[in-house]
């Protein structure tokens, strides 16, 4: 092995660049490798100047910051390549293309930093030959055979100081504040930040809810002499028997693109209750800044797996969190499904037990 890509996919995530340079560090200081760092995803693949080599020195300094030095993309499948021909769109699968780059370019493994879809490619290009070894990372939390993925606690932390801050407000106005968090359909982010900043009432995907139920237990806070409630209500939320509010424009690749319930709620609500209701939504704030201590340990130990990984040439694999450890896990166990809120699982009861609703 002489040379080694590195990339990251998806939506990004804080703690990116902190598995960056860890890789890098450990790539330079253990192995004799080269390190290609391949830009905006994929795509970086499939165009002329779509590298750049990464040294220790390239790296030095990203630890603390969001983002990716690297660039990302949610729209680069390879497999599936969007473009408009004579107004008309066209599907191509360029993975070849990508395959025969890679050979050009004489790398040897290829490191992807990426989420579930990410994975899903990495799977398939290394059914493809291609050696891979995967790091997850979401905000989101969802991804199975990982117990945590980073960025989740820098999403959680955002999602805490917002409460926080929508508290003392809640409070002096006598209102009821609404706060959209993201997550898609797993409700972790919403549901930690609603323990952690002491929401009154949480909305999860995997518990749904009823809107006189969210009304009536904000009035019941009232009849105990409560003026104000925090709504934390995940982006995939939606009432029994309806479905999650969807933006009119898809993501990238077609991708439904989730966000809205809040505002919803806050027009549902206001008919119900006695108090002026207001709706936040936290959107890719969660996304950015710098990440947590957690997270930039997580994430440098995830970095530095995935080369030794690399060194065994165990591919094929993903570094995840099984309790205290770092192990490797087939990239297939990851993208199987997602990982959701257990509605009886210790978190929810905890919050129940709190006299936080649900809305069920
Ligand atoms: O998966 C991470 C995530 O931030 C979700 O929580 C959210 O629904 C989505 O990405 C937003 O994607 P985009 O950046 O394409 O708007």
């Amino acid at each position: 092995m002489r040379r080694v890509g590195v990339l990251t996919a998806g939506g990004d995530c804080p703690g990116l660049n902190a598995v960056i340079r860890a890789f890098v560090r450990t790539a330079e200081a253990q192995y004799d490798w080269e390190i290609l760092g391949i830009l905006d995803g994929f795509e970086g693949l499939l165009i002329p100047d779509g590298t750049r080599p990464l040294t220790g020195d390239d790296v030095r300094g990203i630890l603390t910051r969001g983002g990716t030095i690297l660039g990302t993309s949610n729209r680069g499948n390879p497999f599936a390549v969007r473009s408009l021909v004579d107004g008309e769109e066209r599907v191509t699968d360029q993975s070849a293309e990508v395959i025969a780059r890679l050979k050009e370019l004489e790398i040897g493994a290829l490191v992807v930093i990426g989420g579930d879809g990410s994975m899903r490619i990495a799977l398939r290009f290394q059914q493809l030959g291609v050696p891979i070894v995967g790091v997850p990372k979401t905000i989101d939390n969802d991804l199975a055979a990982t117990d945590v993925t980073f960025g989740f606690d820098t999403a959680v932390a955002t999602a805490t100081d917002a409460i926080d801050r929508l508290r003392s407000t809640a409070e002096a106005h006598h209102r009821v504040m609404i706060v959209e968090v993201m997550g898609r359909d797993a409700g972790w982010i919403a549901l930690e930040a609603g323990l952690a900043g002491g929401g009154d009432v949480i909305l999860i995907p995997e518990i749904p809810f009823r809107v006189d139920r969210v009304a009536r237990a904000i009035e019941q806070r009232s009849s105990r002499g409560r003026t104000f409630s925090i709504v934390v209500v995940a982006e995939g939320a939606f009432p029994v028997g309806g479905q999650p509010i969807t933006q009119k424009r898809p993501g990238p690749d077609r991708f439904v693109r989730l966000g809205g319930v809040g505002v919803w709620l806050a027009e549902e609500l206001a008919q119900r209750i006695r108090y002026e209701v207001r709706a936040t939504v936290l959107g890719h704030v969660q996304r950015g800044g710098t990440p947590t201590a957690f997270d930039r340990v997580l994430a440098t130990r995830l970095g530095c797996a995935a080369a030794w990984l690399v060194g065994q040439g165990d591919f094929g694999k993903m570094v995840a969190v099984r309790g205290a450890e770092i192990v490797p896990v087939a990239i297939e166990d990851c993208v199987r499904i997602p990982k959701l809120v257990p509605p009886a699982g210790d978190r929810v009861m905890t919050a129940r037990h709190l006299g936080i609703s649900f809305g069920d």
